[in-house]
């Protein structure tokens, strides 16, 4: 399992931070005017998740502690809008544009256009699909995310000892627009169909597909809505599955909330996954009767650093560079791509890796613990 945050993550942050040094003391020397770029950042959802929230105003100030302008806009996954932001950046004279798509097949003819005035674009998270028109992808080991959650599941539920006990499991996942959902749908899948295939685990429900499991737009309220049809379609007053797997915190939360409003948990939840650290499931994982039991960890430090380290790079800033790694094939062209590892996290280790790190504070969970 992949529990430990990789070493070329913590390369990256020492990196950034001799970049940011070697910038900052450049552009005390008063950078001419036209020297100045802007970055665009489109992102995605803004009210379906903190984690986004967290990023682009990270984002944000790194580069503009760098002395880059930035636009940053949020669409709250209209995927019109998002088309109308990008070409705007283009217009507005944006050098590097940076984009998490709402649907990373709807934006081909818009990033043409980019690349025909020389903008250099950047995925962010999640790939571009289909176009020749992305120079760079920087995300998180997205099939990784499936596996650890998978094997979250596999060892809560001891799946591989020999006892005879059968248990249940729902799946829970995103959007099939979000190109990252074949990732963590095909790696949890990975480690959990051995056993969906002896029968040690059972899907009353049936729905075992990514299309019949995708929670539209990641909605917290769109997850609590199945989990109710499903409780209510497929499970005895009072019971519930052993395991839900869920493929993002949004989910989880919405799935807890309909477990909740049906009673009969009796103190008592399934194993349940996720994904982003989000505060209110951290909250739920280290409460004295947790109802999520883990969550995956993305440190979107790492990630802004490397966009930042990038970007200087493409400045022609000497010193910043950036180790790629596999890339990712768009359907198109194989697109450059940096991955950084991500962290499981449950209450055996939440402190270690949310608090000592400083990516929160203490006090935001002073109630729990
Ligand atoms: C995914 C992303 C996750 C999560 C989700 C909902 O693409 O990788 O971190 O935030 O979208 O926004």
């Amino acid at each position: 399992m992949k529990n430990v945050v990789n070493k070329a993550g913590r390369m990256l942050v020492l990196f950034s931070a001799l970049l940011i040094t070697a910038c900052n003391s450049k552009n005390n020397q008063d950078e001419p005017a036209q020297d100045r770029w802007k970055i665009g950042i489109a992102l995605s959802d803004e009210n379906t998740s903190d984690r986004w929230r967290l990023d682009g105003a990270n984002m944000k100030a790194l580069l503009e502690g760098l002395d880059f302008d930035v636009d940053l806009q949020y669409v709250n996954r209209d995927i019109a809008k998002q088309r109308t932001q990008i070409e705007a950046m283009m217009n507005e004279g944006c050098k590097v544009i940076v984009i998490t798509a709402v649907d990373g097949n709807s934006l081909g003819d818009v990033l043409a256009k980019a690349k025909g005035k020389g903008i250099t674009i950047i995925a962010y998270d999640r790939l571009l699909m289909n176009t020749p028109d992305v120079d760079y992808y920087i995300t998180f080991d997205n099939l990784g995310v499936g596996e650890q959650q998978g094997e979250y599941i596999r060892k809560a539920l001891k799946l591989e000892s020999a006892e005879p006990t059968t248990y249940t499991i729902e799946f829970f996942t995103g959007p099939e627009s979000d190109n990252n959902v074949n990732f963590y749908f095909q790696g949890a899948m990975s480690m959990l169909q051995p056993y969906l295939d002896s029968g040690k685990l059972t899907v009353p429900s049936g729905q075992k597909t990514m299309q019949e499991c995708g929670i539209a737009d990641w909605s917290i309220t769109n997850a609590k809505n199945r989990m109710s049809q499903l409780i209510n379609e497929y499970y005895f007053t009072g019971s519930m599955p052993d395991a839900i797997l869920c493929s993002n915190d949004a989910v989880a939360q919405g799935v807890i909330q309909a477990l909740d409003e049906k009673g009969g948990t009796d103190g008592k939840y399934p194993v349940i996954t996720g994904q982003d650290a989000e505060k209110a499931s951290v909250r739920y994982i280290i409460a004295p009767t947790p109802s999520q039991s883990m969550t995956v960890f993305k440190d979107i430090r790492t990630s802004a650093r490397a966009v930042v380290t990038l970007i200087g790079s493409i400045k022609g800033n000497s010193q910043a560079s950036i180790q790629f790694g596999t890339p990712y094939h768009n359907g198109v062209i194989n697109v450059k791509t940096y991955a950084c590892e991500t962290t499981v996290v449950d209450a055996s280790n939440w402190k270690e890796v949310l608090i000592d790190s400083g990516y929160y504070l203490a006090s935001d969970f002073t109630d729990e613990k």
